[in-house]
Parts: C-alpha cells; sequence; structure tokens
C-alpha cells in the first residue's frame, strides 16, 4: 500500500470483493456511463430504450450463465443481502419452518432472526462442515421430521473453501417439497451452477466478487415454484416499475415484480462483461488456479509453529488461519504495512466462526482469499510477510 500505489499491493481478499477489476470489465462500466445513462424501462424515448436493451442483454446472459431458460425470472439486485432479503421475506410466512446451516453470512442470518421475531419462524440448523453424505442425510432428516418448508444455505462458505453439494441438495428438496434458497455470493463464478436442473428456488449472487463486476449489482434468479409462493406476500420494495402505474400494487408480470426503483445499466454492463469474461477463461481453470493458490498458502502457513490453519482439508482459493501470539487484527495491519490485503475478524459470518473453532480462542481469523488474478509469486511474498512477524 507505500505510496497508495497498486503496484506494491498484493491484494488476497477476494471473497470480499474482486479488485483489480478487469479492464474489459472497467471498460463496458465505462461506455455505460458514456452512452447507456438513460432510466430503463422509464420512457419511449431511445435513450431510455438503449438502457433497457443493455440490461435486457445481461439478463439474458446471466440466464445462460447460471443455466436457466427463463431470463424474465432473473430479477436485479444491489446485492447478495438484498436478493436474500427478498427471497426469504417473501417466501416465509407466519409460524413457518426454515432449515439454514451452522455457517450463515449475516446476510442469512439476520435475516432469519428478524423472521424469527416479527413472524415466529422457527430455524433449524445443520452441520455443513460433515461430510457430503451427512449433510444430505441432516438436509433430509430437516425437511422430513423437522417439517422445515424451506431451505436456506451458502453454496460455498465465506470462511473456508467449503463448498456444499448442490445438486445432490436440489434433488432432495425437489423430492420432500421444499423449497431451495441459495446465497451464491461465494461460488458464482467459482463453480459452475445449473440453476433449473439442479432444481434451485431462489439463487442470491453478487456482481462484484466471482464475476468480477462493479459493487452496487447483484441477481435474484426464481423458479416458477418461487413466483407461485411468493404470491400476495408483501414485496420488500415496493415503488416504481415502469408499466402498469395506475395499480396500487407491483405489476404481476417478471422481472418487474421485484424491480421497483431505477436500474443501473452501467453497472449492468460491468456484469455482463464480468460474465462473459468468466465463461471465456472457463470456471474449470478459474477454480484450478485457485486451489493450486489456496495449496500453496496452506503449505507456507503451515511452516510457521504457531500456525492454526481451519480445515486445511478443504481445497480452494479461502484459507482462514490464525497465529498464536498475535489477534487476526493485529496481524492483518502487520500484512497490511507490507502492502499485502488480507481480512481478519468474522468476516460477518460468527456462527462459520463458532463452527470451525476460531471464534472462542481468537474472535475470528486472518483470511487469505486468493482470486484468478493472482500469482504464485504474490502467495510467496504473503509467505515471507508472515515467517517475519514477530509473535509476543
Ligand atoms: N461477505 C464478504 C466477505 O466475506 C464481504 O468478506
Amino acid at each position: 500500500m507505500k505510496g497508495g500505489n497498486f503496484q506494491n499491493r498484493i491484494y488476497l481478499d477476494n471473497a470480499a470483493t474482486s479488485f483489480p477489476k478487469p479492464q474489459a470489465v472497467i471498460q463496458k462500466t465505462l461506455m455505460g456511463l458514456y452512452n447507456y445513462s438513460g432510466n430503463p424501462g422509464r420512457g419511449g424515448h431511445s435513450v431510455s430504450k438503449d438502457a433497457s436493451r443493455a440490461i435486457f442483454s445481461m439478463r439474458l446472459a446471466a440466464a445462460d450463465f447460471f443455466q436457466t431458460s427463463r431470463e424474465e425470472n432473473v430479477i436485479v439486485t444491489g446485492n447478495t443481502t438484498h436478493a436474500l432479503n427478498i427471497a426469504l421475506k417473501s417466501i416465509l410466512r407466519q409460524g413457518q419452518r426454515v432449515l439454514c446451516s451452522n455457517i450463515e453470512h449475516n446476510a442469512v442470518r439476520r435475516v432469519l432472526l428478524c423472521l424469527e421475531k416479527t413472524r415466529d419462524i422457527k430455524i433449524f440448523t445443520f452441520d455443513a462442515l460433515l461430510d457430503d453424505s451427512a449433510v444430505l442425510q441432516s438436509i433430509e432428516d430437516g425437511i422430513k421430521r423437522k417439517k422445515a418448508s424451506v431451505v436456506v444455505l451458502p453454496h460455498a462458505s465465506n470462511i473456508c473453501s467449503r463448498i456444499l453439494p448442490l445438486e445432490k441438495i436440489g434433488k432432495i428438496c425437489r423430492e420432500n417439497g421444499a423449497c431451495l434458497v441459495v446465497d451464491g455470493a461465494q461460488s458464482a463464478g467459482h463453480v459452475p451452477i445449473f440453476f433449473d436442473d439442479w432444481g434451485i428456488d431462489a439463487l442470491c449472487i453478487s456482481g462484484h466478487k466471482g464475476l468480477f463486476a462493479p459493487a452496487g449489482i447483484g441477481l435474484l434468479i426464481v423458479s416458477e415454484k418461487f413466483k407461485e409462493l411468493e404470491k400476495g406476500s408483501d414485496a420488500l420494495i415496493t415503488g416504481g416499475a415502469g408499466i402498469d402505474s395506475e395499480s396500487p400494487e407491483m405489476p404481476e408480470v417478471y422481472p418487474e415484480h421485484l424491480e421497483a426503483g431505477t436500474l443501473s445499466a452501467p453497472l449492468a454492463m460491468g456484469l455482463e462483461a464480468g460474465i462473459r469474461l468468466v465463461s471465456s477463461i472457463g470456471i474449470k481453470k478459474i477454480a484450478e488456479k485457485e486451489i493450486l493458490l489456496g495449496n500453496l498458502a496452506k503449505q507456507i502457513i503451515s511452516s510457521r509453529k504457531e500456525a492454526v490453519i481451519y480445515r486445511p482439508d478443504l481445497e480452494g482459493g479461502i484459507v482462514s488461519f490464525n497465529l498464536r501470539g498475535i489477534s487476526p487484527e493485529r496481524a492483518a495491519e502487520y500484512f497490511d504495512s507490507f502492502g499485502i490485503c488480507l481480512r481478519a475478524g468474522l468476516h460477518c459470518a460468527p456462527t462459520a466462526h463458532q463452527s470451525i473453532g476460531s471464534f472462542l480462542e481468537f474472535g475470528g481469523s486472518l483470511r487469505l482469499s486468493a482470486g484468478y488474478f493472482n500469482t504464485p509469486c504474490d502467495i510467496q511474498r504473503f509467505g515471507q510477510v508472515l515467517l517475519s512477524m514477530p509473535l509476543k
């Protein structure tokens, strides 16, 4: 971070957001700001129509990327949290039962705790850190025995490289009539997602992480079943939709039904550019690179005898660890003084830290999250600083 010069910084906080943004995304977003800044769906003139077309083009690209046949079910949101709020508050009704994991981000945890108070929903939890077969069994039990009608889970954790077996979970939910809501913040762009085939009912993602878009745009992709369950609910946000303006209610048609307020065509263009970039690189290649970097990081970290690595068996770009003798926050400051950007603390996922065992002893962890644009040299440099860190 010396002198604010990017060349001297090594960014290893891609789970928070991807950085730097690729040129293709920057160029498309800027082009949007210059040429597509009309209000989409709010006028019959060409400037408004150009902006509408830009958003429609992104919707098509996203529908193709996430493998859903209905682009009208791709809802533009501000971020994953916004999408999760819409999804959960639309379908969880008074007294209903919901099954979630023990590694939820606050974007799910706080929504459920709020609904527990206001709608008396009952929350059940499964252990997402068990092996896949035990996870599948717990989810089936949660639906059959505990009568959970909604299952919500993170496809990938933001604390460690745990990826849940979503295809099999989708099958269990479908066979047992439960609605499946997926927090895809950490998996979109890192793991393939087949929305229709896997039986997902609501997929909530952000553009700015694995899809390289600017912050401020996310997506909620919904199934036909979700649309049925959502009917008659108080929409989370109501307001202008550009159509049916005489009605006191939001239009029934999708995507407008869940899209109150002006959308950003420049951000949509940035997101489309990010989606196209990920597709052209290939998710497999991205995942392989992240695994390589994550494994290298774990190898280096474990060479310090004071190191505790959480779930080192899980392969991927996210590595949570601590060093006995220093708090995660102070360690992150030390890294930052050498221009190395890691995130420390609870990462908005306190129960995940309780589950991996970092909560009581350290109050969280240091998290290294490597992205596709990092190199083995970045990890080596991280390692040099790690090995030089004074502990008490
Ligand atoms: N949820 C993001 C993270 O894990 C911000 O850092």
